[in-house]
């Protein structure tokens, strides 16, 4: 045999093939989250830990005694299986949340439950161990053994999580609310409200009026449905309408003691790119040529209708809106003057890429004047989300409302950092910043019981805290928000970044 000399052993090492492995997406997120702590949420749960429970969590601060009851709140939470990681942070399985506090005054309780919804989509991953349908922004091939049976074989239940007529419906954009036990969080499967409704899209930002009657709109396509539920969580009607913008991207809606309000941003879906092996980015397309529409119908007729236009730019969420004037509704919401948040950076939070977003979201509000079609926008010059109001005057005249917020540059995560109350009357605002390295999620206002006043409320809402690696929940008082929280509960765990939720108060 002949001896390899050490320069025939660098020839022969020189002459093989070289093999480079690509950093998978999962990779490069679990690197770019070592270097940057609050991207660890997104890392998102698996079957194991998408069951999750607390018995007590750590209290600090003063509980309020009336305080009593559940707050729940949803997101896209499983990111990974099979070794493939989503593109895009909606594409996650809903995960909701829910924080039970209780015990006497003086000795309260806060503990926590999260499950995974056990959408059909769920059940069948876990089954085989990887993805088989596509998400909202990661296509994947359809092995053609799954069957596909219809806008639920896509539902992640993801989006909002609400406790009506006693039982918690996990909301999601393009198919059925999924119904959950409010004592064990056990799935109950997909609603369906009437008979040849089944699968009728239900979207994840119904507006309980204070009777507890339940408004909501659904769309596919060119179709607009509008929902209206009792509040023993009967159906009263389903009717069907049609959108001004085929394949709009209608995420939130609003009602007023007359009519539905729901902004229309000029802001398509093309799925079909996505599945021709297109980017995210590449599915979604901003139409700068067209303004933000801005429907209004009449509860009791929806073909009395009325359409509304604005400078162009993307909606997710409204506030609120009433009856202003005699022929005049007013509607805030907030906005932003591209989709960058959508088609870029939720897809940087996912593959650990440098996230930029120059387009601050802003607070507006809007006068809408039903007769002549003329509109009055007013912007703040605010970088806001998450818009919140309280659940005692959705459809009527409110004067605050409540947003996560960025005020300080630099930031750099596509998340914000503090909380922000504003008048809306006078365009004030206070604030409250949670500091370097903690992410503030939505929160929301919580009436106290007996009491009136728009701002007899708690402010309630979860953050992560980079440092100590757990979300924590917090409480203010409302009328001093800026002193920061008079109570806090932290979670042994961090939870996966989240949408939207409400609180139930204990009956
Ligand atoms: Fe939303």
């Amino acid at each position: 045999m002949a001896t390899l000399t050490r320069r025939s052993a660098l020839a022969a090492l020189l002459a093989a093939p070289v093999v480079v492995r690509a950093t998978t997406p999962a990779e490069a997120f679990d690197a770019a989250a070592a270097r940057e702590p609050w991207r660890l949420p997104l890392k998102g749960v698996d079957d194991t830990t998408g069951s999750r429970d607390c018995a007590a969590l750590s209290l600090s601060g003063r509980w309020p005694e009336a305080l009593r009851g559940r707050f729940y709140r949803n997101g896209p939470a499983l990111y990974e299986r099979g070794g493939q990681r989503y593109r895009h942070w909606f594409d996650g399985d809903g995960m909701v949340q829910q924080f039970s506090i209780t015990g006497p005054a003086g000795a309260p309780v806060v503990a926590h439950r999260g499950r995974l919804v056990g959408t059909a989509k769920l059940r069948a991953e876990q089954a085989a161990g990887r993805f088989l349908v596509s998400a909202f922004g990661t296509a994947i091939p359809h092995d053609g053994r799954t069957p596909l049976q219809g806008p639920d074989s896509f539902n992640t239940a993801n989006t909002n999580a609400i406790e009506h007529a006693g039982r918690v419906l996990a909301l999601w954009e393009g198919g059925s609310a999924h119904a959950l036990d409010p004592v064990d969080l056990q799935t109950r499967g997909p609603v369906t409200w009437g008979e040849g409704l089944a699968q009728m899209p239900f979207s994840a930002h119904p507006k309980v009026d204070p009777q507890g009657q339940l408004w909501n709109i659904g769309t596919a396509g060119r179709r607009l449905v509008v929902w209206h539920i009792d509040a023993q969580g009967e159906l009263v009607s389903a009717r069907a309408g049609e959108l001004p913008l085929a394949h709009a991207m209608v995420h939130d809606m609003a009602v007023t003691a007359n009519h539905i309000v729901v902004p229309i941003p000029p802001v398509t879906l093309h799925f079909d790119r996505l599945l021709s092996g297109g980017e995210p980015a590449d599915a979604l397309r901003f139409h700068a040529d067209q303004p933000l529409r801005v429907l209004v119908m009449h509860k009791a007729d929806i073909t009395q209708r009325r359409i509304f236009e604005l400078p162009p730019q993307m909606v997710f969420h409204v506030g609120n809106a009433f009856e202003a004037t005699e022929g005049a509704i007013e509607l805030s919401f907030i906005g932003s003057p591209g989709h960058h948040f959508l088609s870029q950076t939720a897809v940087a939070l996912m593959n650990g890429g440098a996230v930029t977003d120059p387009e601050p979201s802003r607070t507006q509000r809007v006068r809408l004047h039903l007769a002549s079609g003329r509109t009055e926008l007013q912007a703040f010059d605010d970088d806001a989300e998450f818009p919140r109001m309280d659940p005692r005057r959705v459809g009527s005249a409110a004067r605050w409302l409540l947003t996560t917020a960025s005020w300080r540059p630099g930031q750099g995560t596509g998340f914000m950092h503090g909380i922000q109350l504003r008048d809306l009357t006078t365009g004030r605002d206070t604030r409250f910043d949670y500091g370097e390295g903690r992410v503030a999620e939505e929160h929301i206002l919580v009436p106290k019981p007996g009491r009136a006043g728009e701002l007899d409320a708690w402010v309630l809402g979860t953050h992560f805290d980079s440092r100590r690696r757990v979300t924590v929940l917090s409480v203010f008082e409302a009328v001093a928000l800026a002193d920061g929280p008079i109570a806090q509960a932290a979670l042994p765990y961090a939870l996966p970044y989240g949408f939207h939720g409400n609180f139930t108060p204990s009956a």
